[in-house]
């Protein structure tokens, strides 16, 4: 493929679609061709088809895939045709950028796996503030051993509303509320950092807050369909011995906040606000860096989900924290188009990786469906 640009594909030109859009633009077209288009919505293909009047337009995704002239495909719908789509588009002889959460639930991921597996192409979920330069600091500086060993990590998801731009709080659409759609960013976060251990077992509590909170706020639509949990919170045990509390939530009176904060045997690092702690002979030094692009970083809390109208798609502010999130997003796709054009494979994610995010978070549904802890199957 070298020297070539890679031809991209998205299915889904809805609100995380955008910041691909983006992605793709920034590489310029010796790099990356966005040459086809798909949605079911019409009005969402011609907003997307103004931004790329070359592009060709599908209905759905065999209709999107039948020229075979796609090296990748952008996979932007919601989470219950992840498998479908992702699927057709390996099997069309794709590669698959897939938006989180992998799938509805492990099998589908695995189904996912075994089809790239079988066309001998690659699949990468959209875990996008891996990216974050804040987050790369600290995955190298757990990896150099110089903080010593991952103890105990807090992982949180705090929103002020829930993200109700799109069905993500419609269970059969989004395979989940909080946990599923928006703790999943700092649950993936926290686990890489800490240097990709197991999952062995889970226990949570999840409940459904709205309309109680936020009930007023929403279209008739909404509160129809609004059947997801939007308040969790869990206890991971992990085969390296740490422990972890997952917290997340759709109603936070203090703002949107979303990250992890680790106790090592030598230090406590944060994510937001950034900063690394480090015990040296008994007293707490604190060595965090100044790094490029990480402003934001330094808030505990934004508000983000109060300037977002019920039922309309996201269009917030420009605000640190979503130009952040974009330079994530753009240094993903960046990353995985790159690997392409040099024969590189996508290092991202491993299948174990993949399968054990995806197990954690169907065991977590399961242990707070069933009122008692759940062992998780190895991946
Ligand atoms: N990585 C991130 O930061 C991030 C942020 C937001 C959303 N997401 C994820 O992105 C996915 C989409 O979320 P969203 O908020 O953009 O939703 P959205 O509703 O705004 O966009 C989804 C689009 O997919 C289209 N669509 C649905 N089914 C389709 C099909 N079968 N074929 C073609 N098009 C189809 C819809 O018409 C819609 O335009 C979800 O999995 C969500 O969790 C990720």
């Amino acid at each position: 493929m070298a020297g070539h640009p890679v031809c991209v594909g998205v299915v889904g030109c809805g609100t995380i679609a955008q910041f691909h859009f983006q992605a793709v633009k920034e590489l310029g077209e010796d790099t990356a061709a966005l040459v086809a288009l798909c949605d079911l919505r019409e009005e969402r293909l011609e907003q997307a088809h103004q931004l790329w009047p070359a592009a060709r337009l599908a209905r759905e995704v065999r209709e999107l895939m039948a020229p075979g002239d796609l090296d990748l495909v952008i996979v932007g719908t919601m989470p219950h045709t992840h498998a479908s789509i992702a699927i057709a588009a390996l099997e069309g002889g794709a590669h698959v950028l897939c938006e989180k959460p992998f799938a509805m639930n492990a099998a589908e991921g695995q189904a996912i796996l075994d089809a790239a597996a079988g066309a001998g192409r690659q699949f990468q979920l959209c875990t996008n503030l891996r990216y974050l330069p804040t987050s790369q600091y600290l995955r190298e500086l757990v990896n150099s051993g110089s903080v010593g060993i991952p103890l105990l990590c807090k992982i949180w998801s705090y929103h002020l509303n829930p993200p109700w731009w799109a069905p993500h709080y419609h269970r059969s659409t989004s395979g989940g509320g909080v946990l599923a759609s928006t703790l999943i960013h700092a649950l993936d976060q926290a686990i890489w950092v800490s240097g990709c251990p197991n999952p062995l077992s889970v226990q949570a509590v999840a409940r459904r807050v709205f309309p109680e909170k936020r009930g007023p706020l929403a279209t008739g639509e909404v509160r129809a369909r609004y059947d997801v949990e939007d308040l969790l919170s869990g206890f991971v045990r992990f085969d390296n011995g740490m422990v972890a509390t997952l917290e997340g939530n759709w109603c936070y009176e203090r703002g949107d906040s979303i990250g992890f904060e680790l106790v090592t045997t030598q230090a406590t690092l944060s994510s937001v606000p950034f900063g690394v702690l480090v015990d040296k002979g008994g007293k707490v030094v604190d060595q965090t860096p100044e790094l490029a692009g990480a402003e934001f970083a330094r808030r505990a809390f934004w508000h983000l989900t109060d300037q977002v109208e019920p039922g309309k798609p996201l269009e917030v502010a420009d605000t640190e924290l979503i130009a952040a999130w974009t330079r994530s997003i753009c240094a993903q796709d960046a990353d995985a188009i790159q690997r392409l054009i040099q024969g590189r494979p996508w290092e991202l994610q491993n299948r174990r990786q993949l399968l054990n995010l995806q197990r954690l978070i169907d065991g977590c549904y399961e242990s707070a469906q069933l009122g008692r802890p759940v062992e998780l199957a190895p991946a």
